[in-house]
């Protein structure tokens, strides 16, 4: 009968196949990291997705109907807005470097600045009430809809909220870490 407190020896082919066992784990490992990487890839470091203070230059509460107010996203640190929607060359998610805040009747809108052409910044045309782009000639209402093209679709909006003081909106956006 066998002693059963007795240590289990270790055969040469048990050995073999923990050894081969260890080694084809770490070949698989280092094999499918790379994928893992691609697939799921980390933040670059420092950056963060939350909410970006913007000062305008006039409190919304002192906005009158047709008003429109350019803002660039600040730079310290460099942060960039979260496009809420899209079509044509913006889509939801992607980045804006500045936008509007345009006073529509009772609402208040924001838009990103980029065309929906192929995304060049479009500029105000005080005189005409429109956002005019310099690039390919597209024009847009102050609601963001298309005037003339080539711009195929409206400006895509930004999402936002009051901040502190009538001055100061909350854009969603990104700290950008660089
Ligand atoms: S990028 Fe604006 S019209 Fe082409």
């Amino acid at each position: 009968m066998a002693d059963a407190a007795a240590p289990r020896k270790v055969t040469r082919r048990n050995f073999l196949g923990w050894w081969m066992g260890i080694i084809l784990g770490a070949l698989t490992v280092a094999g499918a990291a790379p994928i893992v990487v691609y697939l799921w890839p980390a933040p670059p470091k420092g950056q963060k997705k939350g909410p970006v203070n913007v000062t305008l230059d006039k409190p919304i509460n002192q906005m009158n109907d047709g008003d429109a107010i350019k803002f660039d996203a600040p730079s310290t640190p460099n942060t960039a807005f979260i496009m809420a929607d899209g079509g044509g060359d913006n889509a939801q998610g992607e980045l804006a470097f500045g936008g509007f805040v345009v006073k529509n009747g009772s609402k208040v809108d924001v838009f990103a600045i980029n065309c929906s052409h192929l995304g060049c910044s479009v500029a105000l045309n005080a005189a005409a009430k429109t956002f005019d782009c310099p690039c390919h000639g597209s024009r847009f209402h102050l609601d963001g809809s298309v005037l003339q093209g080539p711009a195929p679709v409206p400006l895509s909006h930004l999402t936002w909220k009051e901040g502190s003081d009538p001055a100061t909106i909350q854009i969603d956006g990104i700290v950008l870490g660089f």
